[in-house]
């Protein structure tokens, strides 16, 4: 099927960085064809060339090679529009000129602010875009609680079928994120183990180690909570934590996250209080360089009291993972950029080697989104050699994707090509988008009455320390690979 793509803030950060990249390695990859218009649309006045120069430059910028006749090539799939996109007008001379074969599918990516979310596909309908062969994409941040979520949805879903809207989050569309769900679902061995009788405990840390610089104003209306946990780390937990969906098709897998979400305990003013911390980074050094607190960035105001680290002790109240917690940190300008799940297993229920088993740490599932991808298990066997009592040492099964030379594909390609092929399994659904809201938003409004202040946190550290409280006060650690 032939399709054509529309990409609504086309000279925005999101779509220099991402998506034309992204489109690149499709059409590089074969996946998609030369003929496949995209046309980016944005209020700044540029002439083609400027904008088709500045493509090259952000692609350039990552390390892209741009003296090729196919990076040549494709610059010329590229048409720039210079319009206001919320109006009805413009949008018809837009259909008419360069989108008016309605028998080809339409991808529309909003890689704009929700804000005009409403008045963009209020101007696609009056102009005549807007049709069954049609998907259109959005990003976070869908709303900052689940009332703002509902009216943007509510916009949306005016307008559009449910299974035309696809909400990325594009740490769905990380490799080791699906190898993950390969990893549970395709082998015997691992599901029996993957329970309550057998995980002591699962870890989910996604650090990051730039900070809100640059962006500050934006990040610091939303926090680490609404920035990242909301949806980048609910979804990964959903992953984890879902019950094996009975086909690979996108209702099945988005029906078993879902469940997963409404079996997050919710949280009372105890519970946050004992098992949530919030964090703010002050200044400090990273890799050597020194970096700035949260409150002197650029344009930062100096009372903020946004937090920039989350750290949650979590629970599903089911009956596979009754009892067992799940550990959660996000948090910027961190020691280093690292995503990693860690599910830690239980010892085994009598030893016969004494003070060796607690020496030698356990058995844990690795599985590393960034900055490479690994699936790793550490396992314990003996040390070779004579000694008398069977020494035992921890050795790790790798399943690392580099190891047998094959580069993972970057999260956009993926998503931007299941959208292509109206494949939604990797997107989030309306009811697990709000679900999600429900559990944070008990967060938030307990952390507002109970008065709560992000705990200070030296740049390039682990977080602050009541995060390794919050943990500790269980016997356990956070793992903290090489
Ligand atoms: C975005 C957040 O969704 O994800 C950013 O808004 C964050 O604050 C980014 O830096 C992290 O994505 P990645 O893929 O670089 O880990």
């Amino acid at each position: 099927m032939k399709t054509d793509v529309l990409v609504v803030g086309g000279e925005g950060d999101l779509a220099l960085r991402k998506l034309y990249p992204a489109l690149f390695a499709l059409r590089q990859g074969g996946w998609i064809d030369g003929d496949m218009r995209i046309v980016a649309v944005a209020r700044k006045s540029l002439t083609q060339e400027a904008f088709t120069t500045q493509v090259t430059a952000w692609y350039a910028d990552q390390g892209g090679e741009t003296g090729s006749a196919e990076w040549q090539s494709f610059l010329g799939q590229l048409v720039y529009a210079s319009l206001d996109a919320t109006t009805a007008d413009a949008m018809s001379e837009l259909r008419r000129r360069h989108l008016s074969d309605s028998e080809r599918e339409l991808v529309v990516y909003l890689a704009t602010p929700p804000q005009i979310f409403a008045p963009v596909c209020h101007a696609m309908d009056a102009a005549g875009l807007v049709r069954d062969n049609m998907r259109i994409v959005v990003e976070k941040p869908l709303g900052d609680d689940l009332e703002s979520f509902r009216s943007i949805n509510a916009d949306l879903t005016a307008i559009f079928r449910e299974d035309q809207v696809f909400r990325i989050d594009h740490y769905l569309g990380k490799e080791t994120v699906q190898n993950l769900m390969a990893t549970r679902f395709a082998n015997a061995f691992l599901e029996p183990l993957w329970n309550n009788r057998y995980v002591d405990n699962v870890q989910i840390t996604v650090a990051e180690s730039i900070g809100a610089g640059g962006r500050w104003d934006f990040y610091d209306r939303a926090g680490a909570m609404r920035d990242m946990v909301q949806n980048h780390l609910l979804q990964i937990l959903c992953i984890v934590a879902m019950e094996p969906p009975a086909h690979l098709a996108p209702d099945d897998v988005r029906n078993e996250k879902r469940k997963v979400l409404s079996c997050l305990r919710p949280m009372d003013d105890h519970i946050v209080r004992e098992n949530t911390v919030m964090g703010q980074y002050t200044a400090g050094a990273i890799g050597g360089k020194p970096v700035p607190g949260y409150l002197e960035e650029e344009g930062a105001s100096p009372k903020s009291v946004t937090e920039t680290f989350v750290a949650i002790k979590a629970e599903i109240d089911n009956w596979r993972w009754a009892g067992v917690p799940f550990y959660l940190r996000t948090g910027k300008r961190l020691q280093r950029r690292m995503a990693e799940i860690v599910v830690e297993f239980k010892d085994v229920p009598h030893s016969i080697f004494g003070q060796q088993m607690a020496q030698c740490c356990g058995n844990r599932l690795i599985i590393r989104l960034q900055p490479d991808e690994i699936i790793r298990l550490e396992m314990l066997n003996k040390q070779p050699g004579l000694g008398e009592d069977l020494p035992l040492r921890s050795v790790s099964l790798d399943l690392s994707f580099q190891s047998d030379g094959e580069s993972a594909p970057d999260a956009y390609q993926r998503l931007l090509l299941d959208v292509l092929r109206n494949n939604p399994t990797l997107f989030v659904r309306a009811d697990e988008v709000e679900q999600a809201w429900r559990w944070i938003d008990r967060i938030q409004e307990a952390w507002a009455r109970l008065g709560r202040h992000p705990q200070h946190y030296i740049a390039g550290s682990w977080g602050p320390s009541a995060a390794y409280a919050l943990i500790a006060r269980d016997g356990r650690s956070w793992y903290e690979s090489a």
